[in-house]
């Protein structure tokens, strides 16, 4: 392929590890700010059960889209998603495997954030992070659960306790003041000395937390000559808030951390810290997953869809906007770069939340989800280079795409097409367009042709800053979507982005 002197780039420096095999792959997502999100959406203090049972719809969503996650534990604003212990999934690549869970458990949350808020709007877009540790065996996934457990009851009880006091006339200090250094036991009487509240009434979602597993239940089929039912076991997803810290839950549960055939004796190191080296430009790549079938649902144009790009575009400018390490962004079709670390699922909440913007009259119909993987450079010249290999990608594709729609607009079949394109270099395929269809394709729109860089550019060069004697001045930046080459002369005209210049 023509572009294949840029593609080194992706092969060598790719940074995508894949996780040890025989371990157990937890997968745990948290709330980013959710200290902040539950306040701006006025949850229940300390526990809003609607707001916990929006979770459990997305972990129950996870389970029914990704047969390979077996069990899930959830309290507050995080949820661990366990994989079974052999999996395949992405052939065990961390970051694909971060990226999609983190993406769809966000697309998840938006979407059914209206079945659970009727009244409430959404107000900013959530978001989560995640991380991957890998439990080599029965004993260490099982602690790790039962870890997860006692935290959630040391918070809980510690919370009711609190906020108890603190809706009772206590300061908050005063209430943190009285709990300081009280054992379980301690905090259990003074809820039922100040307030009559038996801790163990409380409901079992906000004591247990809450596991999401597949049950075996039976159901009847049909029944038979005679009317007599007939019976099928069929698992189910369910939740549950049970305690997973004894041996009881799991006895009765065999099937969910069943063992995989081969077992090393040699226990791996549980947590294995992953750093990506310093000193690197950091490109981090979203990709949507499955866009051919959503945008056929969304009946997006065809090659390219000038609303659904720029839906793409506003994401990334948010994300820049939101993010000052962020130095540069760009994409095409369904794909963005963006220098940062995992932004998966930042990205898939803004463009659900742009979505209604930009498509007022669209119904978003299915739950959008980005992969994301991460690249290391660490030379600007190896961070240009990627930047071209994906516009040489960006222009090869967009050139056949466009060729291709307009064989079958004007009457042949997709076969057809595919076989008229066969082998053809691109300049056969402009003279295909002009002779065929009288189109210059160098006049088609830029942004098919180019795709979109993202970046910041110096609005006001100087504004007095009021009242300064000095001459203290203020530079303004603002991000800028753009359709140029990215060549050699584009980053001597833009030296500031190279340059890190935090604004
Ligand atoms: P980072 O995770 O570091 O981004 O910060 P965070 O603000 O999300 O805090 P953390 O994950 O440590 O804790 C979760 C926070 O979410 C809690 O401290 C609560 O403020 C809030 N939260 C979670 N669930 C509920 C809830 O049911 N009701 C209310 N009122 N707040 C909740
Ligand atoms: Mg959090």
């Amino acid at each position: 392929m023509a572009n294949s002197e840029y593609e080194y780039v992706k092969r060598e420096f790719e940074f995508d590890r894949r996780l040890p095999p025989s371990n157990w792959i937890v997968v745990r997502i948290d709330g980013c700010h959710f200290h902040r999100f539950s306040k701006i959406h006025a949850f229940e203090k300390p526990n809003d059960e609607n707001a916990l049972r929006l979770m459990n719809a997305c972990a129950t969503a996870m389970l029914e889209k990704f047969p390979d996650i077996v069990f899930a534990y959830g309290v507050s604003d995080e949820y661990s998603f366990v994989f079974r212990e052999e999996t395949e999934f992405y052939h065990r690549r961390e970051s694909k495997i971060l990226s999609l869970c983190v993406s769809y458990f966000t697309s998840m949350y938006v979407m059914k954030w209206k079945d659970f808020f009727p009244n409430k709007e959404l107000k900013e877009p959530p978001y989560f992070d995640a991380r991957a540790v890998c439990y080599p065996n029965l004993k260490t996934i099982r602690d790790y659960l039962a870890w997860r457990q006692v935290d959630c009851h040391i918070n809980n009880q510690y919370n009711t306790c609190f906020w108890m006091l603190v809706k009772s006339g206590k300061g908050e200090q005063e209430a943190q003041l009285a709990l300081k250094g009280t054992y379980s036991k301690d905090k259990n009487e003074l809820l039922a000395q100040q307030f009559q509240i038996n801790y163990d009434d409380e409901p079992a979602m906000f004591r247990k937390g809450s596991s999401v597993y597949r049950e075996r239940v039976e159901t009847k089929v049909k029944t038979d000559d005679y009317g007599n039912p007939i019976k099928r076991t069929q698992l189910k997803v369910t939740v549950a808030h049970v305690d997973i810290i004894g041996s009881d839950f799991w006895e009765n549960h065999q099937h969910i951390l069943r063992e995989g055939k081969f077992r090393h004796e040699y226990v791996k190191k549980s947590d294995i810290n992953r750093m990506l080296p310093p000193c690197n430009w950091i490109v981090v790549r979203i990709n949507a997953c499955q866009f051919d079938q959503f945008s056929r649902i969304h009946s997006f144009d065809k090659p390219n869809d000038e609303t659904a790009l720029r839906l793409m575009n506003a994401s990334a400018s948010m994300m820049m906007e939101r993010y000052p390490d962020m130095v540069f962004c760009y994409g095409f079709s369904n794909e963005f770069s963006l220098i940062l670390s995992s932004c998966s699922s930042y990205f898939t909440s803004l463009y659900m939340t742009k979505w209604k913007e930009v498509f007022p009259h669209k119904e978003l119909m299915q739950p959008p989800c980005f992969e994301a993987e991460a690249l290391c450079c660490p030379k600007l010249k190896i961070l240009c280079e990627y930047l071209s290999w994906r516009q040489a990608e960006c222009h090869s594709g967009n050139q056949y795409n466009t060729c291709f729609w307009m064989l079958v607009k004007s009457g042949k079949s997709e076969k057809e097409a595919h076989e008229i394109l066969k082998g053809t270099l691109s300049k056969d395929k402009n003279e295909l367009l002009f002779q065929q269809f009288q189109m210059n394709y160098n006049n088609e729109p830029a942004i098919f042709r180019k795709g979109s860089c993202i970046y910041r550019q110096k609005m006001k060069e100087l504004a007095e800053v009021e009242g300064s004697e000095n001459g203290t001045r203020r530079e303004q930046w603002d991000v800028t979507v753009d359709h140029l080459d990215m060549g050699p002369e584009f980053w001597r005209r833009h030296p500031w982005i190279t340059n890190s210049i935090h604004v």
